[in-house]
């Protein structure tokens, strides 16, 4: 059986920074008061053109040059999103399309702030039944587009940004070791975004009524929030076979530095074994995880042969937690550019739409 190694990461974020101070002077809230309940300190919020899909594509990118992976060796897109781009397209389709990945399935996962780990453990289960090679798992979101910028219990939270995982198979053993997935739906109205889906389409009054924006219940979200974090790592090191001690650092979802806090103080590990950048992102939902892996890479606080838990929560309920050990690129004698495959798959893009024109007017669909 193959195993599932994370070979590559990459990551995005829109360059305006949002400050607390910039949002005091949007709502009734302080930095003081955001920074001691919450651990953010700001955030960064997309530009116009700055969307789920470009964020995604530029971090998927990244990840398969450290991978050095062309877009058309993958098999796999997931894209886990909360913010999806379209009902349909799937946003991962979007992806696919930027990146001229043209043998690639690929489809959005909507398990909210866990998608990323749930996304991870579904390629990684598609590897090991040898179904697939090389998957590409994105994280990716514009929430600043659905949080109410007058309430203050929520537009204080959320960021934009987006991060990637290559995910390949290899003989050698090692990479994806387990992962546990949870959910409890009877939590589903703690944190939700009401209207705009086939239950309460747009219509005028939704708009009125505030109903395409987050609606959260704070103090719920954070109680269910301290209880799982620490319950499913424990969960996921016990299927792995792995006790506390080998773990070099856990990559949490990081959504309020308490709520880290709280899950450290639950699994008696000190702070420091935490991975935190929360003040400097806010809550990222599905790309808070990967964004939080790659900076942990890049300043050398994961290496190859380093045991990693990635454990988070979100809407759904869903909660979950996934213990891998961190493998890096595999070796390989060629040198891949993946600069040049964004303008090849805009052109690759392009080409498809004139062979579907070509082939309408051949078939006579066109006037
Ligand atoms: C939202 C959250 C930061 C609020 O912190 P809290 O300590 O629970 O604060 P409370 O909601 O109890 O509010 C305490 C007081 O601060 C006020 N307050 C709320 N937001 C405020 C803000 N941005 N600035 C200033 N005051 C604020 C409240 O009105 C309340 O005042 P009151 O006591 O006079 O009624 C916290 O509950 C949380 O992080 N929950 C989890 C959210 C989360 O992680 N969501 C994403 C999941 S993926």
């Amino acid at each position: 059986m193959p195993y599932a190694h994370i070979t590559g990461w990459g990551m995005s974020v829109p360059e305006p920074v949002m400050t607390n101070d910039d949002l005091a002077r949007i709502v009734d809230t302080n930095d003081q008061w955001i920074r001691e309940r919450t651990g953010i300190r700001e955030r960064r919020i997309a530009r116009e053109n700055d969307f789920p899909s470009t964020l995604g594509t530029s971090a998927a990118l990244r990840a398969l040059s450290v991978a050095n992976l062309k877009p058309s060796d993958l098999d796999l897109i997931i894209c886990a999103t909360s913010t999806p781009e379209h009902l349909f397209p799937a946003t991962a389709c979007l992806i696919q399309d930027n990146l001229g990945a043209t043998r690639a399935g690929a489809f959005d996962l909507l398990a909210a702030c866990t998608g990323f780990i749930y996304g991870l453990n579904m390629a990684a289960q598609s590897i090991r039944s040898g179904a697939i090679k090389n998957a590409l798992v994105v994280g990716t979101e514009t929430l600043s587009r659905f949080v109410d910028w007058t309430d203050r219990n929520t537009c204080i939270l959320f960021g934009d940004g987006a991060g990637a995982f290559v995910v390949q198979a290899s003989e050698q053993p090692g990479g994806i070791l387990s992962a546990v997935m949870h959910s409890d739906g009877s939590g589903g109205n703690l944190l939700t975004l009401p209207a705009g889906g086939s239950r309460h389409p747009a219509t005028e009054a939704t708009i009125r009524e505030g109903r395409h924006y987050i609606y959260m219940d704070g103090r719920e979200v954070f109680r269910f929030a301290t209880k799982v974090m620490a319950s499913s790592t424990e969960e996921a090191l016990r299927a792995a076979g792995l006790a506390k001690d080998d773990v070099s650092v856990i990559i949490p979802h990081q959504a309020n530095f308490r709520i880290i806090d709280a899950a450290a103080r639950g699994l008696k590990l000190p702070i420091d074994r935490f991975v935190i950048n929360v003040d400097r992102y806010g809550n990222t939902s599905t790309a808070s995880i990967p964004i939080a892996a790659v900076e942990a890479v890049e300043r050398g606080r994961v290496k190859a042969g380093d045991k990693v838990v990635f454990v988070g929560f979100g809407a759904g309920l869903t909660w979950g937690a996934l213990v891998a050990e961190w493998s890096g690129p595999l070796p390989s004698p060629r040198k891949v550019n993946v600069g040049r495959y964004r303008l090849l798959g805009r052109v690759l893009s392009v080409l498809r739409r004139i062979e579907r024109f070509i082939e309408g007017l051949i078939w006579g669909r066109r006037a």
